[in-house]
């Protein structure tokens, strides 16, 4: 029998190896979830695939969706986060403070079976084994990301990263698409003030650079690399992304620092998604499920 697949959001994964599955959510008049599977889940493998960002807004309406598969009979269920929030809170930078991305993967590997995800933050915390207790893949965008850049930037091309957290992603990037790269410093100072180190100009004269990050958030990061390469006359200038976060104003002020495209994976639905991950998530849940 076919695995089910609850999604929260269409864009991801048309692929017929999967039955469609159907909930029904409804608020009641105090604002408390009324939940409603109309489907036969019993024995089944049940698949949800959700958007996650605005997590708290969320999180209890897909912890209840679990909750209830498995009231009814479900053989196992998995949940497909291709942005898996809570991931920068990795340690405590000062005192008190709650480590929320411990916090909120205990509260995933409770109520799930297995994970997959794309892209996430890892850096304090070396592998999502570390703090999650139930099998998970880590799918990564770069192959998709570099076939994006080969057949639309013309070469050649420097790529730059703003910080060391993303000097992995950028260094598996420039050896597929045989292009250099820079790795800048960044200095956050608060959520919307980063400072960002000076751009080594001889590395990059003469080439179309292309800014990558995991997410873009506030935007500020961008703006500020965006802003500096503008100082030094670069006109083309592309900013990619896995997740477009993009928080209250933040793609209208990337939009208008004089970026000429702003490309991200469709992790998140938005007007930037150029690249799609759907096959990355399918050859990762054939493997998970043993399909
Ligand atoms: C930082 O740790 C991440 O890799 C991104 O650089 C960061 O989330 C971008 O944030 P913002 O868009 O708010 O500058």
């Amino acid at each position: 029998m076919k695995p089910i697949i609850i999604k929260g959001y269409k864009q991801l994964l048309k692929s017929s190896l999967f039955r469609e599955g159907c909930v029904f959510f409804r608020q009641f008049p105090d604002k408390e979830t009324y939940i409603r599977i109309d489907d036969d889940v019993h024995n089944r493998d049940v698949i949800l695939l959700y958007d996650l960002s605005n997590t708290d807004e969320k999180i209890l309406k897909i912890l209840f969706l679990s909750e209830t598969l498995r009231d009814l009979g479900a053989k196992s269920v998995g949940i497909i986060l291709p942005y898996l929030p809570y991931m920068r809170q990795d340690k405590r930078f000062n005192s008190g403070e709650g480590i929320t991305s411990v916090y909120f993967s205990k509260l995933i590997s409770n109520y799930f079976d297995w994970l997959i995800t794309i892209d996430p933050h890892l850096h304090r915390h070396r592998s999502l084994e570390e703090i999650y207790s139930i099998p998970s893949i880590v799918l990564n965008s770069a192959s998709i990301i570099s076939r994006w850049i080969k057949l639309n930037i013309k070469q050649p091309v420097v790529l730059i990263g703003p910080d060391i957290e993303s000097s992995d992603q950028v260094k598996r990037i420039s050896s597929q698409i045989g292009a250099p790269y820079i790795i800048l410093e960044k200095t956050r100072m608060g959520d919307y003030d980063v400072k960002i180190s000076d751009i080594p100009i001889d590395e990059v004269v003469n080439r179309i650079p292309i800014l990558v990050d995991d997410i873009i958030s506030t935007g500020k990061t961008m703006v500020n690399i965006v802003e500096n390469l503008k100082r030094l006359n670069f006109k083309d200038l592309y900013c990619i992304a896995t997740h477009a976060l993009f928080i209250d104003k933040a793609y209208e002020d990337l939009k208008k620092s004089g970026v000429k495209e702003i490309v991200t994976c469709n992790t998140i639905n938005h007007v930037t998604n150029r690249i799609d991950v759907s096959s990355l998530i399918e050859s990762a849940i054939k493997s998970i499920l043993k399909l």
